[in-house]
């Protein structure tokens, strides 16, 4: 389907933005020694930075708007000045230990403002408010400017939905070479920001379809707006629930399952860095005990849900959950699935396993 004028106009890359693909910085996803190995740019602590009351409350306000900085509305008046004067000011925040924040500081700018430079996307005050967030509290980029560059898109994110990863990336990659995904019926299970559902649907044909689940009302309202700014209604169904439990009545008719659930073993999440284990939601992370209970959990449910001859893809913290799931699946289930195995993700980390239902 075509995208409504208005979609596609959100869609433009932002003129303003001097690097329309900054990937801001690479969070590391875990702490562990399986990690990918993506530099993660982090914001060393600096809790000597004061926020007054008054800023605190602004910055939360500021932070529970859903619409991305970019595709707010330019508004705000903001003589040169006080514009220049905020830019020393937050300057003066970034410690020479942390000089990626130089960068970070030129994107918040050029998201927030305006075609009229005259004009900002929203008041001086929140803006500032959120600048101090970042620096002082170590809250994601992505979390202070509502959006994520993921693949060829710009995917709304914020706190309560996690922040789609590169190394996911590579999952659509996977749909894309199954003979015969485009007009095929999927699941992306515990779909957050509905980064995987979106990408996918944007190669399928007018009989693919997507059904797009997560238990977070928050992720559900996030992939909602995904879904609709890339104009994938027609191809995205969003269901609430968790796991299988909304595809009772898909049972036995999916050609493929996708997910990237939670993942983390619960005694790493405190050593997870601050971008991640502060802010980002636990129910994204938390994957129990050795963090596998999810994907065991995954495992359980895909042959009553996958036709045969039916597609499966699933992230995991990499090498010894993707050793450990390839051997479970290929010894216990032997019967229902063939050619499991462990895919390398850009780090040559096993970072997800993939097979077919036989
Ligand atoms: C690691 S995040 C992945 C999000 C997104 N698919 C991505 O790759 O960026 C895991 C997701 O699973 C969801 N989740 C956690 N428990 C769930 C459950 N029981 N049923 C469905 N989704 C769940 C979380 O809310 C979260 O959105």
């Amino acid at each position: 389907m075509l995208a409504s004028a208005a979609a596609a106009a959100a869609l433009l890359p932002r003129r303003l933005n001097p690097n329309p693909n900054p990937k801001p910085y690479l969070l590391k996803r875990l702490a562990s020694s399986t990690t990918t190995s993506s530099s993660a740019r982090t914001t060393p602590p600096n809790p000597q930075i004061p926020i007054s009351g008054a800023a605190a409350a602004t910055a939360a306000e500021v932070e529970s708007n859903p619409t991305p900085l970019f595709l707010r509305p330019a508004e705000h008046p903001i003589p040169a000045t006080s514009l220049a004067a905020f830019r020393r000011r937050a300057e003066s925040l970034i410690p020479p230990t942390a000089p990626h924040l130089h960068r970070h500081l030129r994107w918040l700018l050029a998201d927030a403002a305006g075609e009229d430079p005259a004009l900002l996307r929203l008041p001086l005050g929140d803006l500032e408010a959120l600048w101090i967030r970042h620096v002082r509290d170590r809250r994601p980029f992505q979390y202070v400017v509502g959006n994520e560059h993921w693949r060829d898109m710009v995917v709304a994110v914020r706190e309560g939905v996690l922040i789609p990863r590169p190394e996911t990336e590579a999952v659509v990659e996977m749909v894309g070479n199954v003979e015969g995904f485009e007009g095929g019926w999927w699941a992306d299970l515990g779909t957050g920001s509905g980064a995987i559902a979106v990408a996918v649907a944007r190669m399928m044909g007018p009989k693919g379809r997507v059904f797009a689940t997560d238990v977070s009302e928050v992720a559900i309202e996030v992939a909602r707006l995904n879904v609709q700014r890339y104009g994938m209604q027609d191809k995205v169904e969003i269901r609430h629930g968790s796991w299988f439990e909304p595809l009772e009545d898909l049972k036995g008719k999916l050609m493929g399952v996708i997910s990237n659930p939670p993942y983390i073993p619960t005694e790493d999440l405190p050593g997870l860095q601050p971008e991640v284990g502060w802010h980002e939601p636990k129910l994204a992370l938390d994957g129990g005990k050795d963090g596998l209970e999810h994907l065991l959990h995954l495992c359980e449910g895909l042959s009553s849900v996958l036709k045969p001859g039916g597609f499966f893809v699933f992230e995991t913290n990499g090498n010894k959950q993707s050793e450990f799931l390839v051997d479970f699946i290929s010894t216990k289930w032997d019967s229902s699935f063939c050619d499991v195995g462990a895919v390398l993700d850009f780090a040559d980390i096993k970072r997800f396993v993939t097979g077919y239902r036989r």
